[in-house]
């Protein structure tokens, strides 16, 4: 049932993704727009419970739209986890005149989005993270600025790597998720991806590949590790005692997380926080915005965490061809 909103919040919330800022500018200058007033929140859910609550204008989001991070902080908050929290964040809603709230983040600050809309507040969530795990769209805010920095950080491990005649382990993000570590498998032509969602721990297999290559006059032996696999320093001790080559283990970390945002996220973070944005003028709520089959679409938050996604088995197959 729609409710008329006449002043909406926005925040981020869970890991900080590039393109985060730009999101902003849009859900702030589209509500404009629309007629409603909009209020920033800091630090996401902690912020609503701590009553860190700002009045936002179109100036506001001036000169944002290229810088990293996000102007709203971000943060992760247990206590918006229990009801009781929960219960909390909407009574501060209704205390500043929020009724609404745009929640800019991945799966867990949806969670927390769906709990809000079943109290009461509208809420449309906005996908930002830079994992590109979220099963109801085709692309989230950050991945290309992500996978694009971990991409030219692999190029200049890799110079060095085929320098020293070494192999190198390198581990990309994705605690859950295997999307940074298949598109830098194919932007960077490694040897090898351990993905979360595909590797069997056979690391046998692992090291006679390595062997195999190194027997076809490879000078160097790219490994791509997500997180979610993690252990990548004392797996490049183990392959340098199997095999005799010189290992090394680079954990690239946060610095994916920053930077300047790339055209690609600024564009989408753009149109997906106007859509958040007219959703809410709208009167909707308890709704994600998608990208999907080349349209920006929405679902129910519900149905959207419901949903599952995989590394596309063909893509996947694709590149252990290409290594051969
Ligand atoms: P992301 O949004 O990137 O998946 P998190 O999983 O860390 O990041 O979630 C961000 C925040 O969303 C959490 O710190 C918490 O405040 C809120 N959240 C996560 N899960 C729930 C839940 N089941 N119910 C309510 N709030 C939640
Ligand atoms: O959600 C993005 C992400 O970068 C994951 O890939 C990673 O596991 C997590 O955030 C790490 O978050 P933090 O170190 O900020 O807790």
């Amino acid at each position: 049932m729609a409710k008329a909103v006449k002043t909406i919040g926005v925040l981020t919330s869970g890991g900080d993704a590039p393109g985060m800022n730009a999101a902003i500018r849009a859900v702030v200058r589209t509500a404009i727009h629309e007629g409603l007033k909009v209020k920033g929140i800091m630090r996401g859910y902690a912020g609503l419970l701590s009553e860190e609550i700002v009045d936002m204008d179109s100036t506001s989001v001036s000169d944002i739209m290229h810088r990293g991070g996000t102007i709203l902080y971000t943060a992760r908050c247990m206590e918006f986890t229990t009801p009781e929290g929960q219960e909390l964040g909407a009574q501060i809603c209704r205390k500043h005149g929020i009724d609404g709230i745009v929640v800019i983040g991945g799966d867990g600050s949806f969670r927390g989005a769906g709990k809000l809309a079943a109290l009461g507040i509208n809420t449309i969530g906005v996908p930002g993270t830079i994992d590109l795990d979220i099963a109801c769209s085709e692309y989230t805010i950050g991945f290309d600025t992500a996978v694009n920095t971990a991409m030219e950080a692999i190029d200049k491990v890799r110079d060095t790597s085929t320098s020293h005649e070494r192999c190198s382990i390198i581990e990309v993000m994705g605690r859950n998720a295997g999307y940074i570590a298949l598109w830098c498998g194919f932007a960077n032509g490694a040897e090898d991806i351990l993905l979360p969602e595909r590797y069997d721990g056979n690391e046998q297999a692992l090291i006679n590949r390595i062997i195999d290559n190194r027997k076809r006059g490879k000078k160097h032996n790219i490994i791509i590790n997500a997180e979610g696999i993690g252990h990548s320093t004392s797996m490049a001790r183990r392959i340098e005692a199997a095999t005799g080559i010189e290992t090394r283990a680079t954990i690239l970390g946060h610095m994916q997380r920053g930077g300047t945002p790339t055209c690609k996220d600024r564009v989408y973070a753009s149109i997906m926080g106007a859509k958040a944005a007219l959703l809410m003028a709208e009167g909707k709520s308890n709704r994600v915005v998608a990208y999907k089959n080349g349209a920006y679409v929405d679902f129910d938050i519900q149905e959207a965490l419901s949903m599952k996604k995989d590394i596309p088995e063909d893509q996947y197959e694709i590149f252990k061809m290409l290594v051969r």
